[in-house]
């Protein structure tokens, strides 16, 4: 057993966790980035190995210990987040994506630092869309493969939930609620799990461990 009371259900299996939050450079030293700490993907990448599998951490800007035994791949932007988890995926039982992907990047990347005594006023910042990681995730699904995605939700928590899930084509969504002072950077989380095969899990406020660890049930039964 790798852990006192749980059984290792998930030997013999290989996941894949994102983490953290990417970062969209605008130039040399300056960056579009998020909130996300990589605190819940790490308790999903530690609670994983606990129960026996071999765990891929693709770990986006995360300034956290690494959890042993886990084969890390550090990325910065969400492109190259999407290389990193698109080629892990080919081997894996199942993905979760618990990093925060920026939905849009800068259109340029400057090679210098951007001065302001460039122009005479401050000019507007062109984005671009970024891949959508978790969607291309669901599009190249081998059977049995399980796909899970993380939202987070200001407004409207759960019927943003539902209409994600099945925009996304993931198997399991695990929707929580943000804001000040929820989930960024606290160690513990609330949640409701939506499932595209049946009901919703509520998992009450608790440890990101114990979260982790109602994922991984439920990941456990669609294998
Ligand atoms: N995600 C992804 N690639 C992106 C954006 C998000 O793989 N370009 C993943 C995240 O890792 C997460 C899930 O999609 O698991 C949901 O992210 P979220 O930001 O809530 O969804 P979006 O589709 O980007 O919708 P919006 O930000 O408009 O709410
Ligand atoms: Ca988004």
């Amino acid at each position: 057993l790798a852990r006192g009371d749980l059984a290792a259900d998930l030997a013999g299996r290989h996941v894949v966790v994102s983490a953290g939050g990417t970062r969209e450079p605008l130039d040399p030293v300056r960056f579009l980035g998020n909130r996300s700490s990589g605190l819940q993907g790490y308790a999903l990448a530690r609670t994983a190995l606990a129960r026996g599998a071999r765990v891929t951490l693709v770990a986006a800007n995360v300034t956290l210990p690494a959890p042993a035994g886990a084969e890390i791949v550090p990325v910065g932007t969400a492109e190259e987040l999407r290389k990193a988890v698109i080629e892990a995926a080919g081997s894996a039982d199942a993905v979760v994506m618990a990093a925060a992907v920026a939905d849009f990047r800068p259109a340029v990347r400057r090679p210098s630092k951007i001065k302001k005594s460039e122009s005479a006023g401050p000019d507007p910042v062109e984005l671009v869309r970024n891949p959508d990681i978790l969607a291309e995730l669901g599009e190249r699904r081998r059977p049995g493969q399980v796909i899970v995605g993380f939202a987070a939700e200001t407004d409207d928590v759960l019927a943003n939930g539902r209409a994600k899930l099945a925009r996304k084509g993931c198997d399991l969504l695990v929707v929580n609620q943000v804001g000040e002072d929820l989930a960024f950077g606290r160690p513990d989380n609330a949640a409701v799990v939506l499932a595209a095969d049946g009901e919703p899990t509520e998992i009450p406020r608790g440890p990101k461990e114990a979260l982790a660890d109602v994922v991984w049930d439920l990941v456990i039964t669609r294998f």
